[in-house]
Order: structure tokens, then sequence, then C-alpha cells
């Protein structure tokens, strides 16, 4: 027999207790915690996007670049693959300058990341280009990304050092020039280059670098925003991720939960499906059942998310709640088959607000619910699949977003 958790039985803490208040952060502070995301969706070795990023750093520096020139560098090294996560019919790098300027960042971004795989002898592409034609970060980014990319090859940095310091690197002339290359053999001498490559701190070393910008909450707000919208681009469902965390938000706000939860529950509601990322394509796309692999592949994706945002700043309990957002009072969730006290409020207000948008989006293997069925749907697993007093606040909650501005959702 299925159990169902009383109304009255099971009543979590409320209260704030450690540190769920959304600090204040840095643009490309919270795109280098961010960036980790890319990282699984090209399928590179963890930190790929932070390594690219700091080394193309650090080859700026030698080349004497000044601030504002650096400022501009590192989104374009943290972006480089993000459009590969992007499903674009012109490609991943005008995917990548969508995602940058999703994230607030100016056109030069854009522009650089676009440059990323053209050449210094114009043998590159999309345009050709040659020399000094080609905006300076993308050849950065590129001969970072070499380096990098020979790196993570060679499974371990030490030899990679080894090889990269013996080599004269004439190969990479071609490629960014003999100026990048003479700047890159440098920061490859540099001991301290390749301690800060492996620390197990990367983003926060990033974050160093980015010498301007102010701290805001709007710059998390938007930086989570963002990347929903790159899960959404992913999963082919624009809008879905912004309107789960619209609804889980209002759901919270409707419950009376302090504002600085509310908040916090819906940066959780645009990054909970990041770990989707990793999940290969025919996987997430498959119109018919998943075998038993395929299904233990989707059930990783709360634990990836989590780990994707679990060190970015004020983000710990968030991650948390991302664990946990498939998971069901009744303890037939996944990953943990958490339940009772173990399962917070945010997530189980998070799983209705996934299911109700779920339930009400075209899928490839049905059509969209209407709001009665769906409804009806959620009001059934009250209790078991859902927590029950969310799902009372639901219609309220949607009334008020109805009338503030309605849902994307079909
Ligand atoms: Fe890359
Ligand atoms: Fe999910």
């Amino acid at each position: 027999m299925q159990q169902r958790e009383s109304t009255t039985a099971f009543a979590p803490d409320l209260s704030i207790t450690r540190g769920t208040v959304l600090r204040p952060v840095r643009q490309v502070e919270i795109l280098a915690y961010f960036s980790g995301a890319f990282d699984i969706a090209e399928q590179q070795q963890p930190g790929h996007a932070a390594r690219v990023a700091f080394l193309a750093q650090e080859v700026a520096r030698r080349m004497g670049f000044g601030a504002e020139e650096r400022r501009r560098l590192l989104p374009v090294g943290l972006l480089h693959d993000a459009g590969v996560a992007v499903r674009n019919e012109h490609g991943h790098l005008v995917a990548g300058a969508w995602v940058a300027e999703r994230f607030g960042f100016d056109a030069a971004v854009g522009e650089a990341i676009l440059a990323t795989h053209e050449r210094w002898d114009g043998r590159g592409r999309p345009h050709g280009l040659a020399g000094a034609d080609i905006p300076v970060a993308g050849l950065l980014v590129s001969a970072a990304h070499w380096a990098c990319e020979f790196a993570d090859s060679a499974m371990s940095p030490l030899r990679a050092r080894a090889q990269l310091q013996s080599s004269s690197l004439a190969d990479l002339e071609p490629l960014a020039g003999r100026e990048v290359a003479a700047a890159l053999r440098s920061a490859l001498h540099d001991d301290q280059t390749w301690l800060a490559l492996w620390d197990d701190d990367l983003p926060r070393l990033v974050a160093q670098v980015g010498v301007d910008g102010r701290p805001s909450h709007r710059n998390l707000e938007q930086a989570a925003r963002a990347m929903g919208e790159v899960v959404d681009a992913a999963s082919r469902e624009p809008g879905r991720s912004a309107d789960a965390s619209a609804l889980a938000r209002q759901i919270a706000c409707t419950m009376g939960l302090p504002d600085a939860y509310c908040d916090a529950i819906a940066i959780a509601g645009h990054v909970m499906d990041l770990g989707l990322l990793g999940v290969p394509r025919h996987v997430t796309d498959k119109p018919s059942i998943l075998t038993v692999d395929e299904m233990e592949m989707m059930r990783c994706h709360p634990g990836v998310s989590a780990r994707l945002i679990e060190r970015a700043p004020g983000l710990a309990d968030v991650a948390e709640w991302v664990a946990a957002h498939h998971e069901r009072p009744d303890g037939r969730g996944y990953p943990e088959m958490l339940s009772g006290e173990e399962l917070a409020m945010p997530p189980r207000i998070l799983a209705v607000a996934d299911a109700y948008c779920a339930l009400r989006a075209e899928r490839p293997h049905r059509t969209a619910f209407d709001e009665d069925e769906t409804m009806a749907m959620i009001e059934m697993g009250a209790g078991r699949q859902f927590d029950a007093r969310v799902v009372e606040s639901l219609p309220q909650a949607l009334r008020m977003l109805h009338d503030d501005a309605p849902l994307g959702v079909a």
C-alpha cells in the first residue's frame, strides 16, 4: 500500500538557519562557477572552460593588455564552448554569442566568441579572417584552448607541463600568431600558471582576475536565467526553466515563505536541470520508453546540477534543494528516496512547479495536457508524489501569476 504523507504530520522548518540568503555577485564571478555546465555539455574534463579562461588571461597579461581588454576576455574564455549545448542551425559559435548576450555581456564578447575558430594564417572559419583582422580575444582563447586540450588529453598535468615546456610551440604560430605564441610559451614556463590551472577552486581564481564589475543580485538572477535558457535550448523547450522558476517562486510567496527563500527558490528553478546538459541527446530526445541504463543517466541529473552550482557564492542551500527536486514525500523519488524531515520545503515546491510545467508542455511522445487534466493529475499525487500543502497553494499561485504575466506554456 502506498504511503501518504499527512498535511500536518511534518512541517519543514522554514526559518532561515543557514546561508539561504543570496549574495550579490559579479557577472564573471558567477559565470566562472556555472561554466562547468558547458564542460559537461561538450564532454570536456571538469574545469575546461575555466582553465581556458584563466590561461588566456595569463597570456593577455604577458602581452600587456589593459584592465578593460582583460575584463572582456574572461567571458570569452568561459563561454567559448557554451554554444555546443544549444541547438541552433547557425552553429555553436553563433549560439555561444547568443549565450553571452543572455548573460548581459556586450557585443564585443560575442564577436570574440565568433572568432575563436579563426586562424592567424587565414585558414580558420567561419570567415577566414587573418592576422590583425581577427579580434585578439578570439586568438588568445584559441591559443589557450589549444594548450588546455593538449594538457587535458595528456591525462597528467605534470606530463603535459613537461611536454609543453620542451616544445617550441612552433605549430601554434600559424594558429595564433608569433606574439600570442610567445606569450603563451612564457605563461606555460611559469609554474604558478600550472598550479592555478589545477587548483581545486579555479573558478575563484578566475573570478579574482575579473578585475572590475559590481556585485549585484541582478547578476545572479540574470546568470541563473541564462543557464536555464541554455538548458531549454538544448531540450528545445523555450521558456520552460523561466516558467518553472516563476511558478516555484509564486508558490513559495503564496505559502508565506520569507522573501529570501522565495528569491532563492526562483534561482533554483532556473538551474535545477543543468545536469541534463551532460545526458546524451539520444537519451533526452528518446520518444519511447527509456532502458534501465538510460533511466539511470536521467536520474543523475539533479545531483549533477547541484554539483555544478554548490560552490558558487551563496548557493550551497540552493544546490541542496536542486539535488532533491525529483524526490517525493512518500520516499519513492530519486536519487536519494528522501522523505519526511529529510525533504525540505523548497524542493517540494520545485517538484510541483516542475511537474506542472512539464505536463503543460508538448513532449516528443505526447501532446500537452490541458489545465484541468494537469491539475487533476497533480491533485491525485498530493501527499504521495507531491507535498499536499504545496498542491493546495498551486491554484492560487497560478491565478496570481496569470494576473501578473502569463506563463509561456501552451
Ligand atoms: Fe573548448
Ligand atoms: Fe529535473
